[in-house]
């Protein structure tokens, strides 16, 4: 007997949503599966071992199991969480799993959030402009202050993992809605005394609804984010300095 056997355990049930959109014989449904949960068991140990002892056609997503990759978020009972920081012990003793919405559904709970994060990421130019096309290398890794640092770090967190999406009303209605990550992304780069943009460039890039001035203060993205970026704050703020541009 290993030490896992000793574990108390709790019976379960998730309902997960099956559809396999490759398929046109596939119709969404919700299939129930029961097991017995142990103290510690994350949802992302319960979906592998449902996959492993009773149905190998389950599909979701998982790489790190440590919250740092970002692709096994997934809607549990309504609301975007990962899958790898979820205790079941947190859970009622029937749960719903449904992929997350808006983005490109590969099958059950696996979605294609890397599709959109790299149309966002294009189209918002999210990386360092420096002053010149072969910058001065010392100057890149100069010294900043650190508040600045620190205000960087806490955007450069996210992990691109979508719940912010999901969760978002103005992202369910309007397809072109950066969102609060890409939001979020331009408050980064904002912040970086490196990046050359000024706020008229910026103001390009999300100075109309599909970007700033989309944003109704749901707040949601700010609730659910799992590494709990300053959402609200740096929205908020970036949504004043864009309105002086405007
Ligand atoms: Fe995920 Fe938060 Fe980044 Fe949104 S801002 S993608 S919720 S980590
Ligand atoms: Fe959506 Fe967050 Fe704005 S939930 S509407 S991006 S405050
Ligand atoms: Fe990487 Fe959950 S598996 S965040």
């Amino acid at each position: 007997m290993n030490a896992e056997d000793t574990l108390p355990r709790r019976r379960v049930t998730l309902n997960i949503l099956r559809y396999n959109p490759q398929d046109a014989s596939s119709a969404p449904r919700l299939q129930s599966y029961a097991l017995e949960a142990s103290d510690g068991m994350t949802l992302f140990i319960a979906l592998n071992e449902l996959r492993e002892q009773q149905d190998p056609t389950l599909q979701f997503d998982f790489v790190c199991r440590a919250g740092i990759c970002g692709s096994c978020a997934m809607m549990v009972n309504g609301r975007p969480r990962l899958a790898c920081r979820t205790l079941i012990a947190d859970l009622p003793d029937e749960s719903t799993l449904t992929p997350l919405p808006f983005f490109e559904l590969i099958g059950d709970l696996s979605v294609n959030t890397g599709k959109w994060m790299r149309g966002m990421s294009e189209r918002l130019e999210t990386w360092l402009h420096a002053r010149d096309a072969q910058p001065d290398l010392r100057r890149i890794e100069e010294r900043m202050a650190p508040d600045t640092a620190e205000a960087i770090y806490e955007m450069d967190r996210c992990i691109e993992c979508g719940c912010c999406i999901a969760a978002c009303g103005t992202a369910q209605m309007r397809p072109d809605f950066v969102g609060a990550v890409g939001l979020g992304k331009i408050a980064r780069f904002r912040l970086d005394p490196r990046d050359t943009r000024m706020d008229d460039d910026y103001y390009e890039l999300i100075g109309d609804d599909s970007g700033v001035f989309g944003c109704m203060s749901l707040l949601a993205c700010h609730d659910v984010c799992p590494k709990s970026l300053p959402l609200k704050t740096q929205i908020a703020f970036l949504r004043r300095k864009m309105a002086l541009v405007g």
